[in-house]
Formats: C-alpha cells, sequence, structure tokens
C-alpha cells in the first residue's frame, strides 16, 4: 500500500560564509581611499541585497508556485475525471449487511462448532468479531483482552475489562441475548473465563494473539486453531455481501477508467494519487481508500516504492487501487496509457501476455479447482513466452472484509475453490532496468491486471462488471 507523500521542504536558508577576516577589512581601510571605500561598499550591500532577494524567492516563491501547479492539476484531474464518474456513483447504493444476517452467521457458526467437536469459538475484535458480530475490527487491542465469544449452545458472550465495561458497551454488536463475563483488574482475565464457562475445548480465531492462546492454554483448557471449514464460513460469501462487493469493485473500476480518459503527459504520481482519493471522497467512500501509481520501470517492483515521478511518452501507468463500501474492500489493478501515448509493440505484448494469464486463470476459477492448479494456469501463459521468471508473486487472495484473506492462491495451497468465493485474479510481469538490459531492452517496466472474481458453479464471474481490453480500454 501507499502513502500519501507529504510535501516535505528540506531547503536549509543558505548561511552566506563571512570570508573578510578583520585583519583584510582593515588593511584595505588604510590603503584605500575614501571614495573607494564607499564605492565598494555599496557594492557589497547591492549584492548582499540582490543575494537576499533571490533567497526569498528560492525560499518563499517556488515552493508556492510549485505546489499551487500540483494542487492546480490535481484539481483539473479530479473535475474532468468527475464528470465522467458521477454517471456510475449510483453502483454504490446497496444495503449494509442487516442483523438477521448477522444471526444467520451465528447459527452457521454455532453448527459448525459441534460438528467441529469444540465447545466455543473466541475471536479477539478482527475482521472475523466484525463478521460474526460487528464488532469493529478497528477497536484498539491492547493487552487486557476482550473476546467475542460463541459457544456451541448458541450463546453469545464477551469477556471484558470491568472498567471498560461501558465503552464496550457502546459498540453496535449485534447478539440476539447476551452473556458478559467481566474480569477485575485483581483477576487473570483466564482464570475468570474457566471460571464462568466450563469450556474444555476452544477454537481461536486465527487473528487471536499468542499471548491469549497461552493464557487460556496455561488455565488447563485445551485451544486449537481455525479449521478450514470454520475458516470457509467467511471466504463463501452471500448474496448481500456479493452485492457490496460487486458495488465497490465496479465503482473502483469506474474510476480507473474516469482516471484513464483525463491522465496527460507530464502529470505527477501524487496528482493522481490525490485525484483518485478526492474522487472515493466525493462519491461517499473515501474512508478506506489506498493506491499504489507507478510510472514506467517504477513499476518493476510490484508495490513501488518512489515517489515525485513525472509521467513520460511511451511508459504504461500501472495503478492499484481500493476502497471501502461497509466495511467490503475493493481491489483492482490496471496498467493503463493516456489516449496520447504510446508504448513500444514489445511492451503491448507483454501487457497482451498478462492479459492472456488473467483468462486463463479466470477459465480455472471453476468450483472444487485447487487453489495451486488456477495459480500454475496463469503461470504457463507466462512461462511459455519465456517471462516465467518475472511473475514474482502468487496469482491472487480472497477479498472481503480484508483486503487479503483466504482462499490464497498460490503454489502452496491444495485447497479447493468453492461456490460464492471471491478471489484476486492479478498476474503480473516485473522487469528493471537492470533486467532489461539484459534482454536487450533499454529500460524495464511493470504489467499487472487485476479484478476480483466471484467463483460460480459456470467459471468466474469479475466483480468489477468486465476485465480490461486494452491500455487503452481498462
Ligand atoms: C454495525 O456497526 C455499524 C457501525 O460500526 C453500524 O452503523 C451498523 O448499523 C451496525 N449494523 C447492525 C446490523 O447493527
Ligand atoms: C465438489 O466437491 C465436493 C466434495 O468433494 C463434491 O461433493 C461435489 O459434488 C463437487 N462438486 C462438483 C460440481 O464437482
Amino acid at each position: 500500500m501507499y502513502q500519501s507523500i507529504s510535501e516535505k521542504d528540506d531547503r536549509q536558508p543558505l548561511l552566506l560564509p563571512v570570508t573578510a577576516s578583520k585583519n583584510t577589512k582593515e588593511q584595505r581601510r588604510r590603503k584605500a581611499p575614501k571614495w573607494q571605500k564607499i564605492v565598494s561598499e555599496v557594492t557589497i550591500l547591492t549584492l548582499l541585497s540582490f543575494a537576499g532577494v533571490m533567497m526569498l524567492f528560492v525560499l518563499f516563491m517556488i515552493p508556492k508556485v510549485m505546489s499551487s501547479d500540483s494542487h492546480g492539476s490535481t484539481r483539473v484531474l479530479e473535475d474532468s475525471a468527475w464528470k465522467v464518474l458521477k454517471e456510475h456513483v449510483h453502483l454504490l447504493d446497496v444495503p449494509s449487511i442487516t442483523r438477521d444476517e448477522f444471526l444467520q452467521r451465528q447459527s452457521k457458526l454455532v453448527a459448525a462448532l459441534s460438528e467441529a467437536g469444540v465447545d466455543a469459538f473466541i475471536a479477539e475484535p478482527s475482521a472475523s468479531s466484525s463478521y460474526y458480530a460487528n464488532i469493529s475490527g478497528s477497536f484498539e487491542l491492547s493487552e487486557r483482552p476482550f473476546l467475542m465469544i460463541l459457544d456451541k449452545e448458541g450463546q453469545f458472550s464477551y469477556l471484558a475489562p470491568k472498567f471498560e465495561l461501558d465503552r464496550v458497551a457502546g459498540l453496535s454488536m449485534v447478539f440476539e441475548d447476551k452473556k458478559v463475563i467481566e474480569w477485575r483488574e485483581e483477576e487473570s482475565p483466564y482464570e475468570v473465563l474457566k471460571r464462568e464457562t466450563s469450556y474444555r475445548k476452544i477454537m481461536l480465531d486465527e487473528h487471536v494473539r499468542f499471548m491469549i492462546a497461552a493464557g487460556i492454554q496455561a488455565t488447563g483448557v485445551e485451544v486449537v486453531p481455525m479449521s478450514e471449514t470454520i475458516q470457509s464460513l467467511r471466504s463463501v460469501k452471500t448474496e448481500a455481501e456479493l452485492a457490496i462487493l460487486r458495488g465497490i469493485n465496479a465503482f473502483t473500476l469506474q474510476l480507473v477508467r474516469s482516471l484513464q480518459k483525463t491522465i496527460q503527459i507530464g502529470m505527477t504520481q501524487e496528482v493522481i494519487f490525490n485525484a483518485a482519493s478526492t474522487l472515493f471522497s466525493r462519491a461517499g467512500v473515501g474512508k478506506g481508500y489506498w493506491a499504489i501509481v507507478l510510472f514506467g520501470d517504477q513499476a518493476a517492483s510490484p508495490h513501488g516504492g518512489s515517489s515525485g515521478k513525472t509521467l513520460k511518452d511511451g511508459e504504461f501507468v500501472l495503478i492499484d487501487i481500493g476502497s471501502k463500501l461497509h466495511n467490503y474492500g475493493s481491489d483492482v489493478t490496471r496498467t493503463i496509457l493516456p489516449a496520447k501515448s504510446k508504448v513500444s509493440m514489445e511492451l503491448m505484448d507483454v501487457w497482451k501476455t498478462v492479459h492472456a494469464a488473467q483468462s486463463a486463470a479466470v477459465e480455472h476459477m471453476n468450483i472444487n479447482e485447487t487453489c495451486s492448479v488456477v495459480d500454475a494456469a496463469s503461470r504457463k501463459v507466462i512461462t511459455d513466452v519465456g517471462l516465467g521468471e518475472f511473475y514474482t508473486h502468487r496469482l491472487g487472495h480472497g477479498l472481503g472484509l480484508e483486503m487479503h484473506e483466504h482462499p490464497y492462491l498460490n503454489g502452496a495451497n491444495n485447497e479447493k475453490l468453492k461456490v460464492g468465493e471471491v478471489v484476486t485474479n492479478e498476474p503480473g510481469i516485473y522487469v528493471t532496468t537492470n533486467q532489461a538490459k539484459k534482454l536487450d531492452k533499454d529500460v524495464g517496466f511493470g504489467v499487472r491486471l487485476e479484478d476480483p472474481i466471484l467463483v460460480t458453479k459456470n467459471g468466474g464471474v469479475p466483480l468489477t462488471g468486465s476485465r480490461a481490453n486494452s491500455p487503452y480500454e481498462p
């Protein structure tokens, strides 16, 4: 992910060194006639004030001119992109998850717990607590445990520090009825948990910290890791979740398309990054915005890094971007060209290879297909043209309440895809300028295309609405 680049000014005022020593000044005073002395003093004064004015100009004017220019271009880009994008804001018009659906999630978990032979499931504030009980994952974790508990009898409870009960009660938790297990500062929260429940075996959510696992285990209660079955309760999406994911991902793609129509050669990365931020905010989904914007050989590093680059003709723009709607994320990548820009035929071929790799993977995003097989299908296309070593990362990851979640599409994962899972399909080819020279090219590049794909009975369906056609039709 990309951090907004704050304007920084490292310029220090230039201190003019005082070179004339007392001695030489005095010698001059003694030797030089009075009129010469006056002229030289006037000259020095003039030079000094000229230098002063220049210094003030450098210090105050140049940064102003530069920043007003970059704010100006951001504004121009944002305004022209918005004209295209505003037609698509209705895509975000999707309801959030209802109370009923939260309760259904809890019942499914309860049933799965009995099947797994454990007494209860425990999560800390995380995507899972957010999924089952609407306990925000952004509730700050501290050394004092606050745990969401669902047991196999269907009881919802939470364990919380006594002095925090008011703050915890202020969360918009969803439950049928609740039991509060409070612990006082002079007690062990884990002993309290054991005393207040009769659990002997507890399944911990994957994000529960080791401290909690060790604490529970030390009381003699068995802890087991989250099973694949329980993992898949959250990775398989419902219609309501799919509607949200479709909304935010289709909108995100439209935002990239609106940028493609309006980006121009000579723009900086920051201008594009800031314009995209404002566009999401104008549509009401600015919270959760992130983006990676890379030009030319910068994209040779998949997550980029450097900043301050200006777009040149013949350079791809790689935009990997997303935001959130009702807590669900979008994650879309396009490698684009502004209408007036052209790249070499070789680079265009690289783009087409990545597109073909993405197509091959979509074909495999079927029910019961093995994750590693889907990854391999995309890899084969790139390996066949001799660029396999430059496809340096896995094909993709699950997408939902977390930007990266189960299942992961990599060469080591033998899980099978399930209907209703949403996974990103994001092959890429990355060649640094050093590597490019060995391939008889002058300059490096990076190309990636990414769409979140819904696994259905009839193959993969892009939640963005449609995949890219070319760098000019993203
Ligand atoms: C879930 O929590 C959010 C605030 O975090 C709240 O706006 C929403 O209404 C809650 N949902 C339910 C079903 O209570
Ligand atoms: C997928 O696999 C499951 C479990 O192996 C099986 O029951 C089901 O019939 C399979 N579905 C299809 C469409 O092959």
